[in-house]
């Protein structure tokens, strides 16, 4: 691979990666087969994670339906928070302990499929809270063996959790999200049905669309692995490696997929080839930055999500004020990608271009420009908020939110130009306010 420009050998990077992946199925009417899917895995009493929404529809019936056909025992815990917190991950956790499970069903979004991963893990080799959490917000520690089998199954085109390790929550005391990751984590099986997205409201499916899009594009454009530094031995090699061959094939065709079909899919709750395709593409991002790792608009989302006043959203549970994980993302987006555009200039000018911008007669100082008029067009397209302030924050927040993005050193290193808490502050400044 030291033939690509992109993946050059240097003296003390890695040379090496790796592939995870949690095995897939795809398919209208997959989540019928999930009660086989369980049997296949030595699964007799099952946890069935879902939330109070997800937990009174279709795609919850048809997973303990076959349950039930399959002659599997289980019990279900309809209580996962969307944005979840330490507690809300707590609970569940004490559900987890109690109900004496060799295996877990998630269905529902990241929300869902996170939580359970945390129950999952806690359950199996129980530690303090903050001992798997983070660096430096937790203690990091290693997970000590594999945990119970885990079939995901995501009933929105967002997160691509299905395929990852990694569990993200709001952490109260600080105000800010962190999470857990470790290949440990990972779902043993993802079974991904499209026809769960058919009822999704427009803001829902725009908001997740734009987490998918992100996930491709930070992936693609994150730090090669190549240039982080060689581990030692091969189990310290971090999850998010950094760009790399495998994850360059998933990311450039999520991002093929969302410039063709996320406008499409927001517009026409009816167009099922449009839904179908970004519910693909979400696995294809998600299989990417299990592997590569996402970088600045994530890192910046978490305290844009934490520490939100007032806003809430058309689509979502109005009960308490939520900035939901993909617009969080892509108000920062643009900024971001512009700061970091000049690091790699022919990696954001394909992103561009794979997305549907015309690159014709652009050279690699417009790469930044043009991914960015590009992602502003779409976002101005699906009802995204305008930026930061769209979500309610003001300048004389920036300093807080570089702040808490300051924490999330594990996805800054990723970033392909290297930021401190002035450039982050930077960022956020020319993220407020985009038309
Ligand atoms: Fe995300």
């Amino acid at each position: 691979m030291s033939c690509c420009h992109y993946y050059e050998f240097t003296e003390t990077g890695d040379d090496i990666f790796s592939v995870d992946a949690a095995a897939i199925k795809y398919g209208p009417g997959s989540l019928r087969e999930v009660g086989d899917d369980a049997g296949m895995l030595g699964i007799t009493r099952a946890a069935v994670f879902t939330d109070p929404v997800v937990g009174a529809l279709e795609p919850v019936r048809s997973v303990l339906e076959s349950l039930r056909a399959a002659g599997i025992d289980f019990e279900v815990y309809n209580q996962v928070r969307v944005e979840p917190t330490d507690e809300s991950f707590k609970q569940a956790i004490q559900f987890a302990r109690e109900g004496r499970f060799d295996g877990y069903i998630s269905v529902g979004g990241g929300s869902v499929m996170d939580t359970c991963k945390a129950a999952n893990l806690y359950a199996t080799w129980p530690a303090d809270f903050m001992a798997y959490v983070n660096a430096p917000i937790g203690e990091a520690l290693p997970i000590p063996g594999p945990i119970k089998p885990h079939i995901a199954c995501p009933t929105t085109s967002g997160t691509g959790s299905e395929c990852t390790g990694i569990a993200v929550f709001d952490f109260l005391e600080i105000r800010a999200k962190t999470g857990i990751a470790a290949r440990e984590l990972r779902p043993s099986r993802a079974v991904i049905d499209p026809t769960c997205t058919y009822s999704l409201p427009a803001n829902v499916v725009a908001a997740s669309g734009f987490d998918v899009l992100s996930h491709a594009l930070e992936s693609y454009t994150a730090l090669p692995y190549t240039q982080r530094v060689r581990p030692e031995r091969a189990h310290l090699r971090p999850m998010s490696q950094g760009a790399n061959p495998y994850s360059d094939m998933g990311s450039r065709e999520a991002l093929r997929l969302a410039g063709r079909y996320l406008e499409r899919a927001v517009a026409d709750a009816g167009d099922h080839e449009a839904r179908d395709g970004m519910m693909f593409a979400a696995t294809l991002a998600g299989i990417a930055f299990g592997n590569a790792g996402v970088h600045l608009p994530h890192g910046m989302s978490y305290s844009v999500a934490g520490m939100v006043r007032n806003f809430r959203p058309a689509g979502y549970p109005d009960d308490a004020p939520i900035c939901p994980h993909g617009m969080s993302v892509i108000v920062n987006a643009p900024a971001a990608f512009r700061f970091t555009a000049s690091a790699c200039p022919e990696r954001h000018l394909e992103g561009a271009r794979l997305l549907g911008a015309n690159i014709h007669n652009a050279t690699e100082d417009d790469a930044g420009e043009v991914l960015v008029q590009k992602l502003l067009a779409l976002m101005k397209a699906t009802g995204m908020p305008n930026g930061v302030s769209g979500v309610g924050y003001e300048e004389t927040d920036i300093p807080d939110l570089a702040a808490g993005a300051y924490l999330q050193q594990r996805l800054l290193k990723n970033s392909p130009r290297p930021v401190n808490e002035q450039s982050l502050a930077n960022i956020y400044h020319g993220a407020l306010t985009y038309w």
